[in-house]
């Protein structure tokens, strides 16, 4: 039975982005569910198993590795607010509890497919609430989330650093289970790969629960790339998920070569950098306490308004392809590949549906090259992540003995 919808707050949706989103839904037959908000057929194929297909649309999905979906996902990478209800992201952006699950529930409506979540967003709070959003549109959905920080799996509190001990995973991925209100995980990551821990013995417990139904396919985020290798002979990898958008192209060189050589799909994380390809973010922008990007050294004072250029080249390139510069950031990543699937966070309705709205959007390779040009003319200065937070990425696991 589908779950009743709590009413998604009035909203003005500007005349391009609505525009947009109906020549997207007729591109994706979506447009009856768009215009009656009512809930996909049901009787749809289990969105988790090979072959499957998006609830909604039928004529734009691709392939993500073992998966067919959506050209757009989603990420659900929320906290709790101050009080009950209050709910927040990484960045400025809250919502609360019941607008956050219409939200989820809406983009379920509009086709998006693949759902972005993890064991550390919030701890546990984030999986909570995609788990009851997604009530009776389980089998519309493939629903991902990540284990791999050492987090007490009942009540959240993190212990700090990595644990993909394999007694650790299986607890996790029980407690997960219950959460998520579901039988299976489509898409199991390893968060970061723990170097302590032989990707052999992670790989071969992903095939034990694999085994047991529990977890359907593996992924792995920000892996070092000989990871990548042992853990897939293993157990295949289906899936893996590091950050890339126009803002940090650090992929392209080593990690989309190896997806296409394997026949891994690959996720992008923080699509829209983090805001900052949306337009969000100006030259004099100042982030507060609590705001993630306020240890990020490419948004400090310093390198912000060298890196404005990318915004200005950004936004240039949307007025000329009558898009919004989210949505051009979001379709240049579908046109990098086929594999690709980008999961930008959202707390705003207007924006989940600008943002699914890009799946329209293409260009001809003659735009491509020229936008690459123009891209490889524009240093990205500052690291992308704090060093504390880079030091867990691209990291290789202890050989096995
Ligand atoms: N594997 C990993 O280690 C890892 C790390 C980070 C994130 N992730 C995943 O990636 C997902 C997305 O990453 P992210 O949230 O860090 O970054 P993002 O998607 O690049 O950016 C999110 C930010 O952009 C804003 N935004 C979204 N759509 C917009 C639009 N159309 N116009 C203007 N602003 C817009 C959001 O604010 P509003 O709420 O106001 O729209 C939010 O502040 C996460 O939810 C999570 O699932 C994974």
């Amino acid at each position: 039975m589908p779950t009743q919808q709590p009413p998604i707050k009035s909203r003005q949706v500007e005349s391009i982005h609505r525009r947009q989103l109906l020549a997207a839904a007729g591109t994706l037959a979506i447009v009856p569910a768009l215009l009656s908000a009512c809930a996909a057929p049901s009787g749809a194929p289990p969105a988790g198993t090979a072959g499957a297909v998006a609830a909604a649309g039928t004529s734009t999905r691709r392939r993500l590795g073992p998966f067919q979906v959506f050209p757009i996902g989603m990420g659900v990478q929320w906290h709790r607010g101050r009080t009950p209800q209050e709910v927040n992201d990484l960045y400025a952006s809250s919502t609360d509890r019941s607008a956050g699950m219409a939200l989820i529930r809406h983009a379920v409506d509009l086709g998006v497919a693949l759902f972005d979540t993890a064991e550390a967003y919030g701890p546990l709070f984030s999986e909570e609430l995609v788990g009851e959003a997604l009530q009776g549109r389980r089998n519309q959905v493939v629903l991902c989330t990540k284990f791999g920080f050492d987090i007490d799996p009942r009540s959240g509190e993190r212990r700090g650093g990595l644990n993909s001990r394999p007694e650790h995973i299986r607890e996790v991925v029980d407690n997960q289970l219950r959460r998520l209100r579901t039988d299976r995980i489509d898409l199991l990551y390893q968060h970061r790969v723990d170097p302590n821990v032989p990707i052999e013995d992670v790989a071969g417990t992903i095939k034990d629960l694999v085994a047991q139904g529990k977890v359907l396919h593996y992924g792995m985020s920000e892996p070092g790339l000989q990871s990548v290798r042992r853990a897939h002979a293993v157990h295949p990898v289906a899936v893996i998920q590091n950050e890339y958008s126009m803002l940090w192209r650090g992929p392209e060189a080593q990690v989309l070569p190896l997806c296409e050589e394997l026949g891994i799909g690959f996720v992008c994380w923080s699509p829209l950098g983090m805001g900052f390809l949306a337009g969000t973010v100006s030259a004099r922008t100042r982030f507060g306490e609590g705001d993630f990007r306020a240890a990020v050294p490419r948004f400090a004072p310093d390198a912000l308004p060298a890196n404005m250029a990318l915004v200005r080249l950004v936004q240039a390139w949307a007025r000329r392809k009558n898009a919004t510069p989210a949505q051009l950031a979001l379709a240049w990543l579908s046109a990098r590949k086929p594999f690709i699937v980008p999961v930008p966070g959202t707390t705003n309705v207007a924006h989940l549906e600008e943002n699914v709205a890009a799946a329209s959007i293409s260009f001809s390779p003659v735009e491509l090259d020229e936008l690459s040009a123009a891209l490889a003319a524009i240093p990205v200065r500052g690291e992308r992540l704090s060093p504390a937070v880079l030091a867990g990425t691209g990291v290789e696991a202890v050989p096995k003995r």
